[in-house]
């Protein structure tokens, strides 16, 4: 059979990764497509940079040259951001190409009006590598858990931010030192501001929503919260009680609507995915027949992301010849039968909480503290309080609660605060048992 003609925009770390990954597994990769897949045109910013690495593959600086070239069957979207990459995957769908994508950005924001466009042209757009590099979760969602009611999943789904942390907690270091490590060791971008401030990981989560319950993709509503405040303090103390805190992407599906929300979560120790150190990413997903299940590795880097980039080419290749209702649908579920349920705000969230707050050290505080959270229905799972140090008027209590409604516990925290013995703000993490 003829080769299929990919043609790449972006030749950076995933681009290359791919493309030496692509060469590298010719043999084993055609096996397994059917055919073989050629490169046959990459778009690049920089063409003296790029050549090196390119070899003999054509290359332009004019993204639309691979895009309108009617030689290419896959367009490889690898450019990452919001524009050009949507007018250029658009106009490929207008084209009548599949398209392959790895920009979590793109898909989260914009993933409504792409596949509906690719629905109408009857062209695919496959997008593995935009959550969690390198372990397919994509699949795992839209297809081997398909028998499934999927009733919540959660992830460590952005490297950066779980390498922070687990430098955190080893160290003891506070956060802006441990970000300019992670800055020099190439793993926060210069501006990390998506990464630490959970937006990253909020686009993982969006995608991973959409397929696991049949619902449009709705990033804007999503809650999000990053680690950039997060104090040692707290990892330490949740340690003492037998937590880790990871950023998790939690999506959860509740009876009025779904739960979307990424922020800083106290996990028990125990579990799997509390271990899940460094850069490396992990997904747990709860199924009502599978039960939990965990997928563990690389979530970036140049060739795992390829690996997830030619999981979707091979896809595509042997899906090219068959009628568009073969496929499996975009968002797992047929198109007609993708349900607007509606993301609950943060205040509907049900969910325990860590709960620090720095009191006078006299008698009564505690009482007047624990009989707020009683007014408020909010049971208290375990507490620690600190010795007050030496010549200190003040000391730390902190309390693990049991689930609560979100609005029920800032209502507590409020009346908590106003305590005249108790200083400043109270800290409030969320915790989840998974
Ligand atoms: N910036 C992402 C991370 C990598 O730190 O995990 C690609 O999604």
């Amino acid at each position: 059979m003829k080769p299929i003609h990919v043609g790449l925009l972006g030749l950076g770390t995933v681009g290359g990764g791919t493309l030496t990954v692509l060469r590298r597994n010719a043999e084993e990769i055609s096996r397994r497509a059917g055919r073989e897949i050629r490169v046959v045109r990459a778009a690049v910013r920089n063409l003296s940079k790029a050549k090196k690495l390119a070899g003999d593959l054509p290359l332009t600086t004019n993204p639309f040259d691979v895009v309108d070239d009617p030689a290419i069957d896959i367009v490889v979207e690898l450019i990452g951001g919001l524009e050009p990459a949507r007018e250029l995957v658009m106009q490929a769908i207008a084209n009548g190409k599949h398209v392959v994508t790895a920009n979590k950005h793109l898909v989260a924001k914009h993933g409504n009006e792409i596949f509906a466009a690719a629905q109408a042209k009857g062209v695919m757009v496959a997008f593995e590598a935009a959550v969690a590099g390198g372990i397919p979760i994509i699949k795992a969602l839209r297809e081997g858990l398909t028998a499934n009611r999927i009733e919540w999943l959660a992830g460590i789904i952005n490297g950066t931010t779980n390498f922070i942390l687990s430098e955190m907690r080893d160290k003891g270091l506070p956060f802006a030192e441990v970000l300019k490590e992670a800055q020099a060791l190439g793993y926060a971008e210069a501006d990390p501001t998506f990464d630490v401030e959970g937006v990253d990981a909020a686009h993982k989560a969006t995608i991973m929503s959409a397929i696991a319950f049949g619902i449009p993709m709705q990033f804007d509503k999503a809650y999000i919260e990053g680690i950039s405040k997060l104090d040692s303090v707290d990892i330490g103390y949740a340690e003492q009680l037998g937590y880790r805190i990871k950023l998790l992407g939690i999506a959860r599906r509740r009876e009025n609507g779904v739960e979307l929300r990424v922020h800083p979560t106290l996990i028990p120790e125990k579990r799997l995915i509390a271990n899940v150190e460094g850069a490396m990413n992990a997904v747990l997903v709860q199924g009502d027949a599978v039960g939990a299940t965990l997928y563990y590795g690389k979530g970036a880097g140049a060739e795992p992301t390829a690996s997830a980039v030619i999981a979707d080419l091979v896809d595509v290749t042997r899906l090219h010849t068959s009628d568009p209702e073969h496929r499996v649908p975009h968002l797992a579920f047929q198109p007609d039968q993708v349900h607007d349920v509606p993301v609950l705000p943060i205040e509907e969230v049900i969910t325990s909480y860590y709960l620090r707050m720095r009191v006078e050290d006299k008698p009564g505080v505690l009482a007047d503290i624990t009989r707020i959270l009683a007014d408020s229905s909010i049971s208290i799972e375990a507490l620690i309080q600190k010795e007050a140090a030496e010549g200190e008027a003040h000391t730390d209590i902190i309390m693990l609660t049991h689930q609560t409604a979100e609005k029920n516990a800032n209502a507590a925290i409020a009346r908590i605060e106003a305590l005249p013995v108790v200083q400043g703000k109270v800290v409030k993490l969320r915790m989840e048992t998974l």
